[in-house]
């Protein structure tokens, strides 16, 4: 089918799109009749599903009372909200500054970064996403950025965490760039579209000291792991390691609203008392973005939520045990309900989707990260049919 608009990160003509007749919960009905499962949350932002009535309520009182961006404007929710926000960050101590989404979050913690120091390098790892928009997209290290698309010199690589003396090797690399001219390392708490690896916590205990030695910004890159996607309310509570910035965009809303947020620590906030804070945006804490994180503030504080999701966490470690017996099945790296399966040869996602699922299947590599509300009952089942397509595949 021709469209009048494009789809992302594909060819054209070959785009793999499925037409939405209706969505309830963590199901979606297709023109035709056919029901998938969600199985990766869309883009990994889902995590309440895709109509959840505490989102909409908010939103919804939000559009009879102050519907309209306004930058500069104060008004009581928006206050109480970004509280409660720090407080469930465990971060009191900071602030926050709003943005639209993922890579205008990264891209303003960048630009934050290089204005507070003064220094313009970023350091950042090859298996990596950070978004779309160039500072984000120089960042990102996978083959979304091809050497033409963003400006040489901007970001120096830095080992995997697994490689042998990641960290001497780093520091080694930051030595030879100049520590002078480095702002940041930039580093997604467990990388979720390439295939959730975390680093352990020795590593990143190891790359804090490299930064307070150096005097470089450590920037966590929350945008997947954040509320609750990892076992943790964010990724960083699994690491016992402070970060000077940290970046939150899609569960921050669900994904019902664009929004993000960076949360800087009060060093940084200091900073900003006394010098310009040279980053805005006309959509800048929009009050309907403001009201779907309070939702989400909501809905992650409430007792049934929790309890549900430890038990669909345990049922989702049981169910990958048993794929992992499943010859075809190389690895596989679980973190709370975000998980990577390695295959020993490559599956194509249409097999899935023909099985009811909607998941992200690349060359030999799912992922699976379902809605944080999905009952035990429906994640075995899917967890059932992904079995059976893998199998199908040997
Ligand atoms: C780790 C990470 N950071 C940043 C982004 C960019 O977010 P957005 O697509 O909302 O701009 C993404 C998007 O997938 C991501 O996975």
């Amino acid at each position: 089918m021709t469209l009048p608009y494009y789809i992302s990160w594909c060819k054209q003509n070959s785009a793999a799109t499925f037409e939405i007749e209706s969505v309830d919960g963590v199901k979606i009905q297709t023109v035709g009749g056919h029901e998938l499962i969600d199985m990766t949350s869309i883009s990994y932002q889902a995590h309440f599903g895709h109509n959840h009535p505490v989102i909409i309520k908010h939103i919804k009182g939000q559009l009879d009372t102050i519907p309209m961006s306004s930058p500069k404007g104060i008004y009581p929710h928006k206050n109480e909200a970004t509280y409660n926000l720090l407080r469930y960050m465990k971060k009191e101590h900071g602030k926050i500054f709003y943005t639209t989404g993922g890579s205008e979050t990264i891209e303003n913690a960048l630009k934050i970064a290089r204005d507070v120091t003064k220094k313009k390098i970023v350091l950042a790892r090859r298996n990596s996403y950070h978004g779309a928009t160039l500072g984000a997209l120089a960042a990102t290290g996978d083959w979304r950025n091809p050497a033409h698309l963003t400006p040489e010199g901007w970001v120096v690589r830095i080992p995997e965490p697994t490689e042998a003396d990641a960290l001497e090797k780093t520091r080694e690399i930051i030595l030879q760039t100049d520590p002078n001219k480095i702002a940041a390392i930039i580093i997604e708490t467990i990388t979720g579209g390439n295939g959730v690896y975390a680093g352990s916590e020795a590593w990143w205990k190891g790359l804090r000291a490299l930064c307070d030695e150096f005097k470089i910004f450590l920037i966590m890159d929350e945008v997947v792991c954040g509320f609750e996607r990892t076992g943790k309310s964010f990724g960083y509570m699994h690491y016992n390691v402070d970060a000077d910035i940290i970046c939150l965009a899609k569960g921050i809303t669900g994904g019902m609203i664009p929004f993000g947020a960076v949360w800087t620590s009060k060093k940084i906030a200091d900073y900003y008392e006394e010098n310009i804070l040279c980053c805005g945006l006309t959509n800048y804490a929009h009050p309907l973005g403001i009201a779907a994180m309070s939702g989400v503030l909501e809905i992650v504080q409430d007792q049934n939520f929790q309890k549900n999701l430890k038990h669909v966490e345990i049922i989702f470690k049981e169910e990958l045990e048993k794929i992992k017996k499943i010859k075809l099945v190389k690895e596989i790296r679980v973190e709370g309900m975000l998980c990577a399966i390695d295959l020993h040869k490559s599956i194509d996602a249409k097999k899935f989707m023909k099985a009811g699922l909607y998941l992200v299947a690349q060359t030999n590599r799912i992922i699976l990260a379902p809605p944080l509300i999905i009952s035990s009952e429906l994640l075995r089942s899917a967890m059932t049919k992904i079995t059976q397509v893998i199998k199908d595949n040997e």
